[in-house]
């Protein structure tokens, strides 16, 4: 496994990430309960974590690579589940913690994890049954990423990607225009639908399940109503024509067999 340097125009995403990094809560232990929830998904319907995690134990994969992986929560939650994870991070803060919750839950063995930039990360090729993308995409060039997404997938092998979205152009205004202190790093945006077009390229796009519409207000809410609040958006997102509206996506997709030019001749998945 190795690892280059960042590239140098990542240094702004690095100091956001390493302030990010410092301000974490302390790292606590995961409680049998979290780890049943999570095991179980009885909440897949409306609960995006849940989604993700249930379509991760439909697939069975015998490993995972967490590409971008932050502090390495959603690694350790699946070693502690069974599955054995491999994490990488531009964030060597990150990287750090990750590391350390590997060893408070005990699971060091299952859960690795290691510094690199996903525009020219470099593992052993096709190694991965499914490649994770939480969360990512939005703060890095798509094309570099993707192809080094595609090229650590095993033929055959899955990957799911989960985004922040904004298809709808009146909705894209009003973000811009509500007076709301936003903290986003200096490459982030919400993908549109070129950009799905573009993730399109590098794979075959199994399905597609959107989340949040007064679900992206949870900082208004009290916390008690979150919960209601994803009810009534899976209700409302499962309306023809509403994920037009929605706040993220979950992709399901797989590597294509064939590539030719760096493209998909299956890529047709707008
Ligand atoms: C919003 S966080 C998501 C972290 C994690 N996937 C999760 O869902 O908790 C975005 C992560 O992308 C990482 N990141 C940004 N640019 C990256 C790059 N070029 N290569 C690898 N990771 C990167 C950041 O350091 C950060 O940890």
């Amino acid at each position: 496994m190795s690892s280059q340097q960042p590239a140098k125009d990542i240094s702004a995403e690095l100091d956001y990430q390493a302030r990010h990094a410092a301000a974490a809560s302390p790292i606590e232990k995961n409680s049998p309960e979290k780890i049943a929830r999570y095991r179980d998904c009885k909440s897949h319907r409306a609960v995006r974590k849940e989604y993700t995690f249930s379509l991760i134990h439909q697939l069975k994969p015998a490993t995972v690579l967490d590409f971008g992986c932050g502090d390495g929560e959603v690694c350790v939650q699946l070693a502690l589940i069974g599955y054995q994870t491999t994490g990488f991070d531009v964030s060597p803060e990150y990287i750090q913690l990750a590391q350390e919750r590997a060893r408070i839950d005990g699971v060091e063995g299952k859960a690795k994890f290691f510094v690199a930039d996903g525009s020219n990360v470099s593992i052993e090729e096709q190694t991965f049954d499914l490649v994770l993308v939480q969360l990512v995409l939005h703060h890095v060039d798509l094309r570099p990423c993707l192809e080094n997404i595609r090229k650590h997938v095993k033929p055959g092998g899955r990957v799911i990607i989960i985004e922040p979205v904004a298809y709808s152009a009146t909705l894209r205004w009003l973000r811009d225009r509500i007076p709301v202190e936003k903290d986003i790093s200096p490459n982030e945006r919400q993908l549109t639908h070129a950009d799905l077009k573009i993730i399109g390229e590098y794979f075959t796009i199994r399905s597609r399940k959107h989340f949040r519409l007064f679900g992206r207000l949870d900082r208004v809410f009290p916390r008690f109503l979150i919960p209601l609040l994803l009810q009534l958006d899976a209700m409302l997102l499962s309306i023809p024509g509403m994920s037009h509206f929605a706040a993220t996506t979950v992709i399901l997709a797989d590597r294509p067999i064939t590539i030719d030019n760096g493209t998909s001749p299956l890529a047709n998945n707008s």
